[in-house]
């Protein structure tokens, strides 16, 4: 268990992340900046889902396995990465666009992947690789913004901060797990 593949996944997560912000870059004017903006807050929606997803099963398995606190945490992040969803998806219709909740794309289209992992460790490991790559993603969206957008840009920074609160939980809870 080597930090590699959790580095490679933060990399591919910021080429991805970094991908739209540089089509946007190119287009001049409102409209196309709206587009970007629904673009990159559809593919937030969809990481937020997607870490909804992961955190029940979760919940559900770490109860299994009689780790009721930790399945406590997990729960509390899946309904605060639910909340997420909602508010996102509220913005994009505000901007005029459609949220995307179509579930035969929706893994392709997150950020965050849904791994299910085999121990309690396990679980916790991933949600806090899952939550570094929100982090990640949410703070280029941030840059991106600037002062185009303050409206989304405050709740991105809401959204950044309740992520930030989640990893330290879950590095908390790996000194107490693993090993
Ligand atoms: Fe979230
Ligand atoms: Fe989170």
């Amino acid at each position: 268990m080597t930090d590699k593949p959790f580095l490679t996944d933060v990399q591919e997560l910021r080429r991805r992340a970094r991908q739209h912000i540089d089509d946007g870059a190119v287009t001049e004017g409102y409209r196309g900046n709206r587009e970007t903006i629904i673009k990159l807050l559809n593919e937030a929606l969809a990481t937020e889902i997607v870490c909804v997803l992961r955190y029940r099963r979760h919940y559900f398995m770490a109860k299994g396995i009689l780790s009721e606190p930790v399945a406590a945490e997990f729960m509390e992040h899946a309904t605060q990465e639910q909340e997420h969803a909602d508010s996102i998806a509220e913005r994009i219709v505000q901007l005029g666009g459609e949220p995307d909740f179509n579930p035969q794309t929706l893994t392709d289209r997150s950020h965050a992947e849904y791994v299910e992992g085999n121990s309690l460790a396990d679980m916790i490991k991933e949600n806090l690789v899952a939550e570094r790559i929100a982090i990640e993603s949410y703070r280029a969206m941030i840059d991106y913004l600037a002062d185009t957008d303050s409206t989304t840009r405050r709740m991105l920074e809401e959204i950044l901060a309740v992520e930030e609160e989640h990893a330290e939980d879950l590095s908390s809870l790996m000194q107490g797990v693993v090993k």
